[in-house]
């Protein structure tokens, strides 16, 4: 049950952070995984370069890794009033590929599922290494292999693009939030694209029930999948890099905020448990959802005992960040951030437009509305009530000079000019 208070201040649609109580209080054996996998993720990253290299040409430069800058925003922290610490933007939203935060998943398990699957039909050896999957044989045999999968669009793009690039057909399931940008991208890329009159949960179940029927459909279950899940987690070794080289301590004294943006909960909660492999306690990971679609946040504070939705409260559901337009969160993602997340802050559309037309002016960023909602996470912190108490609970105070700040940059670089331009007005307009 949701306590009331909190209850009615999420009725209210405004702005506001929730402390998770659970926060380490629960036992991590409770956790449905384990942390050898973010190591192992990180391995077969390294094991599919070579192939991903071949498969995407712009990822010649990167040496086939699907990584991002960790860019200093010092302007536009000013510009947010935000006075204390160092600022950065991890830029997700530029990710080669697919152009967002979703390439760090869906790449992962479609490339993971076409290697099991070459091997189970004995198209390659255990031995070989994943580059034989480009064998004229393989991608021929993949023709009659179905990839699909439900999204609100950009998992759809990453999914789709990976798929296509090892030949099989693939398939998204899009919701009434999926942007039309997204729908003709898809298309563009040989995706065949089925969009579906209702909300995003309606649509993965549709293409679930679909995939269940036929064996030759492969089905990337964004809401129950671990490979997705391990995928984003090794984002954490990436940014463990960035920051060793930038001479960046993360201790007790150095403590490091990350601010997520959240929709089913997979892409968040992947980074999130990977980063507390990584930075432990020092880590303190915060998911933001929009202020009507706080879909982990419900679950979280309702506790573990039944699957609640956004409706239940009374919510639309109703958001321009389309990336996050989510009623109910992944039950597995509940389960896993339950004793590991800090909080979950909520953030009003007007301020999305706000933070993505500064983001544009002071770091000349391209972000879509969803990547905007993380740059508002440093002022949760320090400028709310709830914020504060944080601090004091976990005797944070005096460290806050010397605190890291991460926005989790989601997406945004494939949003055509006209529609971006579209952003700033509306944004420049509320400024
Ligand atoms: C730009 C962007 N940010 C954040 C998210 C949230 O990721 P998840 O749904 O895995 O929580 C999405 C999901 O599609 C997205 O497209």
């Amino acid at each position: 049950m949701i306590d009331t208070k909190l209850k009615s201040r999420l009725q209210a649609a405004q702005s506001l952070l929730w402390i998770n109580p659970e926060q380490v209080c629960v036992s991590m054996a409770d956790v449905p995984v384990h942390p050898n996998q973010v190591k192992e993720a990180e391995q077969n990253w390294r094991d599919l370069a070579p192939l991903l290299q071949r498969c995407f040409p712009e990822l010649s430069d990167h040496s086939g890794a699907i990584a991002s800058e960790l860019i200093p925003v010092d302007a536009l922290a000013r510009e947010m009033g935000y006075a204390h610490g160092r600022h950065f933007v991890k830029g997700d939203h530029a990710l080669p590929v697919a152009g967002s935060v979703k390439a760090r998943g869906g790449i992962y398990e479609v490339f993971l599922y076409g290697l099991s699957l070459a091997r189970d039909l004995d198209l390659i050896s255990a031995t070989d290494t994943p580059e034989a999957l480009l064998n004229p044989n393989v991608k021929a045999a993949f023709k009659g292999y179905t990839v699909a999968v439900g999204s609100t669009g950009n998992l759809g793009l990453s999914v789709g693009i990976a798929a296509r690039a090892l030949g099989f057909r693939a398939v998204v399931h899009m919701s009434s939030d999926a942007k039309d940008w997204k729908v003709e991208r898809l298309q563009r890329h040989g995706v065949e694209v089925v969009q579906h009159d209702a909300d995003y949960g309606s649509a993965v179940a549709a293409a679930r029930h679909q995939a269940d029927a036929d064996p030759t459909i492969y089905f990337v279950d964004d809401e129950r999948s671990e490979l997705l899940f391990f995928g984003y987690s090794a984002a954490a070794a990436e940014l463990h890099d960035q920051l060793m080289k930038r001479n960046i301590m993360v201790d007790a004294e150095h403590p490091l905020f990350l601010y997520l943006p959240c929709g089913i909960g997979g892409a968040p909660g992947g980074v999130a448990y990977g980063i507390k492999q990584v930075f432990g306690d020092h880590a303190h990971c915060f998911f933001v959802e929009p202020a009507q679609s706080p879909c982990a946040l419900v679950q979280l504070a309702a506790g573990l005992e039944k699957q609640v939705t956004v409706y239940d409260i009374g919510l639309t559901n109703k958001t321009e960040a389309d990336g996050m337009a989510v009623a109910e969160v992944s039950w597995f993602i509940a389960q896993v951030m339950h004793p590991l997340l800090s909080g979950v802050y909520t953030v009003e559309d007007d301020d999305l437009f706000r933070w993505l037309a500064l983001a544009s002016r002071h770091a000349d960023l391209q972000l879509e509305p969803s990547a905007a909602a993380s740059l508002g996470g440093p002022s949760m912190i320090i400028d709310s009530t709830e914020g504060q108490q944080y601090l004091t609970d976990c005797d944070l105070h005096a460290h806050m000079p010397n605190a890291t700040h991460v926005m989790w940059a989601t997406g945004g670089s494939f949003v055509p000019e006209a529609e971006f331009q579209g952003f700033l007005s509306r944004g420049e307009a509320l400024l």
